[in-house]
């Protein structure tokens, strides 16, 4: 926690607005950070991936630092131009979009835009003639499959192709009059191995190469997203990756390394945010001297700890005893629903003392928790943040 988090909640808690959970996010961490990726990885755009948390005043401050943005719908684009991102800065990363979605893209001035498949590239060829662009105009890159392995998160299977499908689809591009530019991947989320990026890497290389053959000259390397952010487990530092792409890239592409872009979401802004939540209820289900405890919060899966999903993101959950003896406990969110428990399968200890009524800080929660939370379920408003 910052001391600015820590002063803002003491504030707050002073004027008695400590109602319900919030997210409170330090922007002087996502500046943090953003420094540190364009340190660690200098010949590589920073394109922030929108989804992971799109508040205005993260966008603003990005987009003054020189970011350019991922975007997954016409919504998130909407969000970065009005952030101030330039259209050149942005890009469709989605592989999944509606054709008149991309008509609207073109007509708001994107130009670079994911594909994993012929029909898509199809769909931004046909987009392009009613938005009247030029199909040269249009860079396309191809996202290849990646198993995910050593990520907490894995976005394996639903998007992307196996790499030979890949040239396949950028030839078909390159047909349909668009520039075929390159290649994305994607190791996962929350991604702790550092040397992930090697296999893709190899296979982007093979890429280039069966493409430069059949006339095509691919250009760019789209790295994808994966940078962790610090929850129970210690994380290697942005460093270690930059160092290890590199390697990778030198590698596989030799002195012909290519143009490179990297999407971070969790590792922009992951360890800037944190829940201050409260304890409504600490009970057992029977009387027996060694039952656990259940826990339940006001925030749950349905609030937006949605990353809890078979306890794949393990949060680091502090309270004001945790000097106090420790006991495993079941955790769970405050809805009728019995999907609401976050960890069960593996206890998460906490204080024998923690009783109703008491906050617990949830550290590390600056990524996919404020969009994950419904608009009302049970009548639980949305997940608030509040951008300090
Ligand atoms: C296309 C794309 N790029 C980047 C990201 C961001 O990944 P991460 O939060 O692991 O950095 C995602 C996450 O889903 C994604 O789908």
């Amino acid at each position: 926690m910052t001391d600015r988090i820590r002063d803002f909640l003491r504030v707050r808690r002073d004027l008695g607005q400590d109602e319900g959970p919030v997210m409170v996010l330090d922007l002087e961490v996502v500046r943090d950070n953003y420094t540190a990726f364009a340190r660690a990885l200098p010949d590589t755009r920073v394109f922030y991936a929108v989804k992971a948390n799109p508040a205005p005043e993260v966008l603003r401050l990005l987009a003054e630092m020189g970011s350019c943005f991922d975007t997954a719908s016409v919504a998130e684009i909407e969000m970065a131009l009005a952030a101030g991102a330039s259209p050149d800065r942005i890009s469709f990363g989605n592989t999944i979009k509606k054709e008149r979605d991309v008509v609207r893209a073109l007509k708001l001035g994107i130009r670079l835009f994911a594909v994993d498949c012929e029909v898509e590239a199809d769909k931004i060829a046909r987009a392009a003639e009613a938005a009247s662009v030029e199909t040269a105009e249009i860079q396309v890159f191809c996202r290849i499959l990646c198993d995910g392995a050593g990520a907490d998160w894995p976005l394996s299977r639903k998007f992307g192709c196996v790499p030979e499908m890949a040239v396949d689809v950028l030839e078909h591009a390159h047909r349909a009059g668009l520039h075929a530019y390159g290649v994305s991947f994607h190791v996962g989320s929350q991604q702790a191995n550092t040397e992930a990026w090697d296999g893709a890497l190899a296979s982007a290389a093979t890429i280039f190469q069966e493409c430069a053959t059949r006339g095509i000259g691919l250009s760019m390397v789209n790295l994808g997203g994966g940078f962790p952010t610090k929850y129970l487990k210690a994380v290697p530092g942005v460093e270690s990756y930059g160092d290890a792409i590199f390697r990778a890239l030198t590698k596989h592409f030799g002195n012909q390394i290519p143009e490179t872009i990297i999407e971070p979401g969790r590792g922009m802004v992951g360890n800037a945010g944190l829940i201050e939540a409260e304890v409504v209820l600490v009970s057992k289900k029977s009387q027996a001297e060694d039952e656990v405890r259940w826990v339940y919060l006001d925030i749950g899966k349905f609030g937006g700890l949605a990353e809890t999903m078979d306890e794949s993101i393990r949060y680091a959950i502090r309270t004001e005893h945790d000097a106090d003896r420790m006991s495993p406990c079941v955790i769970a969110g405050p809805t009728c629903d019995s999907v609401d428990v976050l960890y069960e399968k593996q206890h998460y200890p906490l204080p024998v003392s923690l009783s109703i009524g008491d906050k617990v800080l949830i550290e590390g929660a600056g990524a996919y928790t404020t969009t994950y939370a419904a608009v009302a379920f049970n009548g639980f408003p949305p997940l608030r943040q509040i951008v300090i």
